[in-house]
C-alpha cells in the first residue's frame, strides 16, 4: 500500500446507515449497505490521500489504508464529524443518516400493551451533520460534498440541495431504479458542483460503485485543486 505523503489531503468520508435506538433491542434504520461510501474511501486512497471513514454499522471490510471509526447514531456520527471535519480539506457526507431519532428511547425493552392497537412513538430532528459542516468558520471548512438519494427530478432537487445546504459539489442518485442505490454493487448519478461562473453537471451512466467512487474523487479533488489555487 503506497503510504500518503506528508503533504497529501486528509478526506474524511460518512457512510453507511445509522441506528436510532427506540429500546435496548430495538432501533430506526434505512437500507443503506456502506458499499458506496467504502468504495469512495477506497478510491480517495488510491488517490493518495490521508482517508478517514466514519462508518455506521455496516458488514463490509475496512480499504486498505484507510482509518475507520465505527458510529451508530446519527449524534455519535455528528460527534466525530466535528471532531474531525475542521482538520480535513475535503469532506464527502455518503452516508444516509436518520432525518429523526427517538425523543426519549426508552431504558427497558418496551412491553406490548394490554390494550389498544396502536403504539405512538415521537421522534426528534437529529442534527444535519453535512449542513454543520459546510456553515464552519472559512478556515476551518472543508470542500463539502454531498449526496442526495432522489426519486423523481435528480437534477433539480439535487441543485436545491446543492445550494440550500451549502454545498461545494452534490452527488445525485436514483435510488428508485431497481438494481441501483441502496444495497447494490451498481449505481448512476448526476455530479453537481459549483465554480464561480455557475453550477456545472455530468450525468455518470449505470457503472460499478467502484468505477463511479474514483469519477467522484477525482472531480472533488480537482474543484479542490481550483479552490486551493484562487486563495
Ligand atoms: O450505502 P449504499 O447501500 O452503497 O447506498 C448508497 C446511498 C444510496 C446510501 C448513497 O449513495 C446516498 O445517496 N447517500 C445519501 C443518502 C441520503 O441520506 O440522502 P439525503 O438526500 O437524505 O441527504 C442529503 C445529504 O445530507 C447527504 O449527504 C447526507 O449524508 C446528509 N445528511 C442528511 C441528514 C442528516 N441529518 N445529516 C446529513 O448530513
Amino acid at each position: 500500500t503506497p503510504r500518503p505523503a506528508a503533504s497529501a489531503p486528509h478526506i474524511v468520508i460518512t457512510a453507511g446507515p445509522t441506528r436510532e435506538p427506540l429500546d435496548p433491542v430495538r432501533y430506526l434504520s434505512n437500507h443503506s449497505s456502506g458499499k458506496m461510501g467504502f468504495a469512495l474511501a477506497a478510491a480517495a486512497a488510491l488517490e493518495g490521500a490521508n482517508v478517514t471513514l466514519i462508518s455506521g454499522p455496516v458488514e463490509l471490510p475496512t480499504p486498505k489504508g484507510v482509518t475507520r471509526i465505527d458510529v451508530e447514531s446519527a449524534e455519535q456520527m455528528h460527534a466525530e464529524t466535528q471532531r474531525l471535519a475542521p482538520r480535513a480539506a475535503l469532506f464527502i457526507g455518503c452516508a444516509a443518516v436518520a432525518d429523526y431519532r427517538a425523543a426519549a428511547p426508552a431504558e427497558h425493552k418496551l412491553k406490548k400493551q394490554e390494550t389498544g392497537d396502536t403504539l405512538t412513538l415521537t421522534l426528534v430532528k437529529n442534527p444535519d451533520i453535512i449542513a454543520s459542516v459546510a456553515a464552519l468558520p472559512a478556515e476551518q471548512r472543508p470542500l463539502v460534498v454531498g449526496f442526495a438519494a432522489e426519486t423523481q427530478d435528480i437534477e433539480r432537487y439535487a441543485r436545491d440541495k446543492l445550494q440550500r445546504k451549502g454545498l461545494d459539489m452534490i452527488v445525485a442518485n436514483d435510488v428508485s431504479l431497481a438494481g441501483l442505490g441502496f444495497g447494490s454493487d451498481q449505481n448512476a448519478a448526476w455530479l453537481l458542483w459549483r465554480t464561480p461562473q455557475g453550477v456545472e453537471s455530468r450525468s455518470e451512466a449505470p457503472q460499478p460503485k467502484t468505477q463511479l467512487a474514483g469519477t467522484i474523487i477525482r472531480q472533488a479533488l480537482a474543484l479542490l485543486a481550483t479552490q486551493t489555487a484562487e486563495k
